[in-house]
């Protein structure tokens, strides 16, 4: 069921060449692998910030399949170690120490960012340290790129730049109000971005993705604490959690639960590949990312009790404070734009591909 999917044959080919898929593996998260290209274009020395994270794992994993050179920055302090993808240079370090980053990136072509916090609760206890993290380890790397001549950027920002939506799916030309620290400090982010762009000839895009899920190249989800569904249903599945809370039965949607847009991390990894060859000097693009549909959080539940073949105990509760009925993404403009789609769209793979990983590493925090 999580074999490889020819589906995943790739749209278009990073910096523009045409793809042949030469290879291909069966397996699940383990060895979901995206379809490796002959090299086409000059290898890039590519600097991911926060690589030993989720999303950073999976996708400096893909960018060394692609025959690229990664050199890691992370500071550990949410990532783990075994997460760095063999075959790439880690460093240990902080983002918000600009020798950190300078020295990291000496040599390197392109930076992709992920390094953040990104609990939304304790942003709104702590939001300076968001602030400082999130808007000054920015800043850092902007500062980085125009001392070392990296002239490419690709930003994690995030659907909660937006708030709360007038109207769904989001489209990038949405009103940005954050309702949290967090929001408010990746959009005080992409700002940045976008000064430092035209005031210095910089290429950069930044990539707003929803809610990410699934596992690829070994590297998945395990965060402390978790506070994303999928990895909390699967650990109520597996018994490291007695239940999974409902927040919310009586939204206006068809089964009264919240709807939001899941995208399979391996979908993310092409985008960000597409992304770095996407922007023109000068310029900072903004995408949405996302599946273009929602799924409730019911649906999410009753696919994971497919996938696992296991039940899963549900203890119903009231909505939390701003927490909106209904979070999808527009996708179109990345679509037109960059000829990325998703390839993975469907629930149960990217819970099936959660559930893998999940298996192979136990709960390490329980
Ligand atoms: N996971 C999602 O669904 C989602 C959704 C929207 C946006 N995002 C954004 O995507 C990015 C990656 O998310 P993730 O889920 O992989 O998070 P993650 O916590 O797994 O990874 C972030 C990595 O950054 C590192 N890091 C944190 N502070 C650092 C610092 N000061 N210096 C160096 N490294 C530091 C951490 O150790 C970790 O390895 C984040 O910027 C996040 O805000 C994630």
């Amino acid at each position: 069921m999580w074999g490889f999917d020819a589906r995943l044959a790739p749209d278009r080919v990073t910096l523009g060449e045409r793809p042949s898929v030469t290879s291909s593996t069966a397996g699940g998260a383990e060895t979901r692998r995206l379809p490796v290209r002959p090299l086409t274009s000059a290898a890039m020395r590519t600097l991911v910030i926060g690589g030993a994270g989720y999303i950073g794992s999976v996708v400096s994993s893909y960018l060394i399949a692609e025959g690229h050179e990664v050199i890691v920055l992370d500071d550990l302090s949410k990532g783990h170690d075994w997460a760095v993808p063999d075959g790439a240079d880690f460093v240990r370090g902080d983002v918000t120490c600009l020798d950190d980053v300078v020295g990291a990136m000496r040599g390197c072509d392109s930076v992709m960012h992920f390094a953040a916090l990104s609990l939304v609760g304790e942003s709104m206890t702590d939001p300076l340290r968001y602030f400082r993290v999130n808007v000054g380890g920015t800043v850092n790397v902007l500062d980085a790129m125009t001392l070392t001549g990296c002239s490419r950027l690709v930003f994690s920002s995030t659907a909660a730049t937006y708030g709360e939506p007038e109207s769904v799916p989001i489209l990038e030309s949405a009103p940005t109000r954050p309702t949290n620290a967090y929001g408010a400090a990746k959009l005080a982010a992409d700002h940045a971005i976008s000064f430092a762009c035209a005031a210095s000839g910089l290429a950069a895009t930044s990539l707003r993705y929803f809610n990410v899920a699934g596992a690829a190249y070994g590297c998945g989800e395990d965060h402390d604490p978790e506070t994303h569904l999928i990895p909390l249903v699967l650990q109520a599945a597996a018994r490291t959690r007695p239940h999974i809370s409902v927040y919310g039965t009586d939204y206006p949607t068809p089964d009264g639960t919240a709807i939001r847009d899941y995208i399979h991390v391996a979908d993310l990894a092409r985008a960000h590949l597409l992304a770095l060859g996407g922007a023109e000097p000068g310029e900072h693009r903004v995408y949405n990312l996302g599946n273009g549909r929602g799924f409730s959080v019911r649906e999410v539940i009753d696919a994971a009790r497919l996938v696992t073949g296991v039940d899963i105990p549900v203890v119903e509760s009231d909505r939390r404070a701003g927490d909106p009925a209904v979070l999808v993404a527009s996708s179109t403009r990345i679509q037109a734009e960059l000829g990325w789609s998703p390839q993975l769209p469907d629930l149960e793979t990217m819970i099936g591909d959660a559930w893998a990983f999940a298996q192979t590493h136990p709960d390490h925090h329980h």
